[in-house]
């Protein structure tokens, strides 16, 4: 059984639901749901430095819920495509795109329904070249703090076919991308953490601190 944090334990509690989405998860693609803990744990360190302006307008306990169930549509992706270490074709692609929608759908279901259009636009881009072509702050808010979570911690998830990127490239990676891709206020105040605390967010998942006991040994 996969271990929740306090708020997803809560709002878990009179039903099991969320514990058993994850359990589910973890049994189809335990890479996945390794990453879901660990947009999860980013989300609540990007809402902590978010000035009060923008905390007053979130529901935390409902953002970190999204947060952990963001790629839940990919219960629904077929293994073929998402355990692939390859690049995706353009028709597996179009398959893959479809699980924020899968995911929004699986949530609109449960009494979190409200939350179903922070996971549906969970992949959208600042500029508008994201999967629905919502732009700047047509995007929620929700979605766009997610993103940059999830941004992160793609790049600093290790991978069977490729490394971890180190934290410096992370961080000029997401100077990058911050007002185009990414929303240029919520990177900046994610930054602002400073190197030595964003280097600490660890994913958990297996292939990560495998990879990372292997470097210190060898270190
Ligand atoms: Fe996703
Ligand atoms: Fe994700």
């Amino acid at each position: 059984m996969i271990n929740l944090c306090d708020n997803c334990a809560n709002l878990n509690k009179d039903n099991n639901w969320i514990q058993f989405f994850m359990d589910i998860l973890d049994l189809k693609d335990p890479y996945t749901q390794g990453h879901s803990h660990h947009v999860h744990a980013i989300t609540e360190k990007i809402y902590d430095c978010l000035p009060h302006r923008y905390q007053t307008k979130i529901d935390k306990t409902k953002l970190l819920l999204a947060a952990l169930l963001h790629d839940i549509g990919k219960i629904k992706t077929p293994d073929r495509i998402l355990d692939k270490n390859a690049a995706l074709s353009d028709n597996e692609w179009d398959v893959m795109k479809q699980h924020p929608n899968e995911g929004a759908e699986i949530i609109r279901k449960t009494v979190f329904s409200d939350t179903a259009d922070w996971i549906l636009y969970h992949h959208e881009r600042i500029d508008g070249k994201g999967y629905y072509r919502l732009k700047g702050n047509e995007i929620p808010l929700e979605s766009r703090i997610i993103a940059v979570a999830d941004t992160f911690s793609a790049l600093r998830t290790y991978r069977i076919y490729r490394p971890a990127k180190s934290i410096e490239a992370t961080i000029t990676i997401l100077n990058d991308v911050r007002g185009k891709q990414l929303d240029d206020d919520i990177v900046g105040y994610f930054l602002l953490l400073g190197k030595d605390v964003l280097e600490n967010l660890y994913c958990n998942c297996k292939i990560c601190a495998e990879r990372r006991a292997e470097l210190e040994k060898v270190s």
